[in-house]
């Protein structure tokens, strides 16, 4: 069993980040609720706890406390921000609201040698109104912000650390080193949760599961259901079977990438299945966006329970599932957000099809998935892939969907994205590369407009070129290309593709628009 720190979640928008932080150190961590049931949560006989901050004031009617439990384990614990008031309360010291925020950078001096914080002058992140007025019996100050309030504290006999900032957010100068202090030093945690082990473990997982029976998965040429499968390969080999649906709305070589992937790298059996005309039969004439996504989500399960009726039905299934999609968290006052667009994708498959889900990603962040897709031998492109959506080029091509309008996109789509990858801003990132685009593509417009080429008149179809920077693709912000190489994709691209002769470029941020075009 490897090493674990579980992070209970007070509700920071912030505690994603420090599960990574911990994994980065290749420690397994393991967000849950701060009111998840004491026997489900000591059952994972965690080396340490953290403690995350949290948007309420420990006073609150109602507000999240620090469950007993915790204490009792006798582990190290470290509080951040909220969790620091929370551990402060549990004590019996006292914590007081209002007074001086803090909102931003602020510098803290060390006045205490300890195990945690790096011994000089530094830089941190505070984001709080409530402050710890009185320590806990037995604790000792470590740090003061040039704000004069008690920056981090500790009972360091009990293994107990508290700070006010937030070490998990790259604007805090030596996060990284307080947590690798915390983390391996004071809770002692192996570095354990490297590739191979996290293959191992999956694997004997997924062979536990299934057993002898039969088990179906479906690719799209996605980093996640792509990963999902060749793990599942790896552990149960013959008793797999897998289908590409190829819904002819993939963009330019990707059925051929993704067979390749497959058969030659992997040396598994994949069933293409070309539905492309069943799907331009099915869009001819639509052009609302919501009624697009849904024809493409349906005939996508039809598609897929043929081709499950015709190997047997298996009981498995297999799904990309990733951590991010089932992190437990503590329901802030926020309600449920507004159906923006209805999003497929193979994760999204029938869920009144009698299967049971094999889902060996469900522990993994994003970037974990990429580095066990490498190590499991999918070539670099697929899993270095930008992410494209379920319902594929159908929600780029705006108006009605006709194969020569989906190849005028696809191929005015891969001249960007090629100049994109030639100029390396698409695809695996360069150490300390922080340009780097998160997502570019090239939207087709139903905007005819008058142009002229070699004296002739023209009246044809728009691009409109999308490239974005996003952390967590809930905001982005447009990205700021290169004048030359904006300059020669759109004189590629008119010169190029049939049928096209304006490109323009959007300069939206998300929101007020969305990435995609529908
Ligand atoms: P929007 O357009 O909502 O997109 O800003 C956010 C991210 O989600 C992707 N996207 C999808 N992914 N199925 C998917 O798997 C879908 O139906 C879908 N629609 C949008 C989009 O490409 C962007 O990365």
């Amino acid at each position: 069993m490897v090493d674990a720190i579980v992070i209970l979640d007070f509700g920071s928008q912030y505690t994603q980040l420090i599960a990574r932080r911990v994994r980065e150190l290749q420690v397994f961590s393991e967000i849950v609720a701060w009111d998840s049931p004491a026997a489900k949560v000591v059952a994972m006989h965690p080396r340490g706890y953290i403690l995350s901050g949290g948007p309420a004031s420990v006073y609150d009617e109602n507000a999240p406390y620090l469950p007993e439990y915790v204490l009792q384990a006798d582990v190290p614990v470290l509080g951040i921000c909220y969790g620091m008031h929370a551990m402060t309360k549990a004590l019996g010291g006292q914590v007081v609201g209002g007074g001086v925020r803090e909102y931003g950078l602020a510098e803290i001096t060390v006045s205490q040698p300890n195990a945690l914080l790096p011994d000089r002058p530094q830089t941190v992140w505070m984001s709080h109104g409530d402050k710890v007025e009185r320590m806990p019996a037995g604790f000792v100050p470590l740090a003061k912000s040039d704000n004069g309030l008690l920056a981090g504290m500790a009972d360091e006999s009990r293994r107990l650390y508290a700070l006010q900032f937030h070490p998990e957010v790259n604007h805090t100068q030596l996060g990284r080193d307080m947590l690798h202090h915390f983390v391996l030093d004071i809770c002692g945690c192996r570095p354990d949760w490297t590739p191979g082990n996290i293959i191992d473990t999956a694997v004997e997982k997924i062979r536990a599961q299934v057993g002898d029976h039969p088990v179906i998965s479906a690719v799209s040429g996605g980093v996640d259901s792509s990963v999902a499968t060749a793990l599942v390969q790896k552990a149960v080999g013959q008793q797999l079977s897998t289908v590409f649906i190829d819904t002819g709305l993939l963009r330019a070589g990707e059925v051929e990438q993704v067979q390749q992937a497959f058969q030659q790298a992997l040396g598994m059996k994949l069933t293409t299945l070309d539905a492309s005309e069943r799907y331009f039969t099915a869009l001819r004439g639509v052009t609302e966006p919501e009624k697009k996504r849904k024809i493409i989500g349906v005939l996508f399960i039809r598609l897929f329970e043929e081709q499950a009726a015709r190997v047997g039905n298996p009981p498995f299934l297999v799904q990309g599932t990733i951590y991010p999609d089932v992190v437990e968290s503590s329901g802030t006052k926020f309600g449920k957000a507004e159906r923006i667009k209805s999003h497929h994708n193979v994760g999204g498959l029938p869920s009144d099809m009698k299967f049971a889900l094999v889902e060996p990603l469900r522990d993994l962040f994003k970037d974990e998935v990429r580095l066990i897709g490498e190590a499991l031998g999918l070539p670099a492109a697929l899993v270095w892939r930008q992410p494209f959506p379920g319902p594929g080029l159908a929600v780029r091509c705006l108006g009605e969907i006709t194969p020569e309008r989906i190849a005028r996109l696809r191929q005015a789509d891969a001249i960007f994205t090629g100049e994109l990858t030639a100029a390396g801003l698409l695809g695996r990132p360069v150490h300390g590369q922080t340009t780097q685009l998160s997502q570019a593509f090239a939207a087709l417009l139903p905007v005819q407009s008058v142009g002229v080429m070699g004296d002739q008149r023209t009246y044809q179809e728009t691009i409109a070129l999308r490239a974005v920077t996003t952390e967590d693709f809930m905001t982005a912000n447009w990205a700021v290309l290169p004048t030359e190489l904006l300059a020669r994709v759109s004189s590629r691209i008119v010169n190029e593709v049939a049928g096209v002769n304006r490109v323009v470029y959007d300069i939206t941020s998300k929101p007020p628009a969305t990435i995609e075009w529908e």
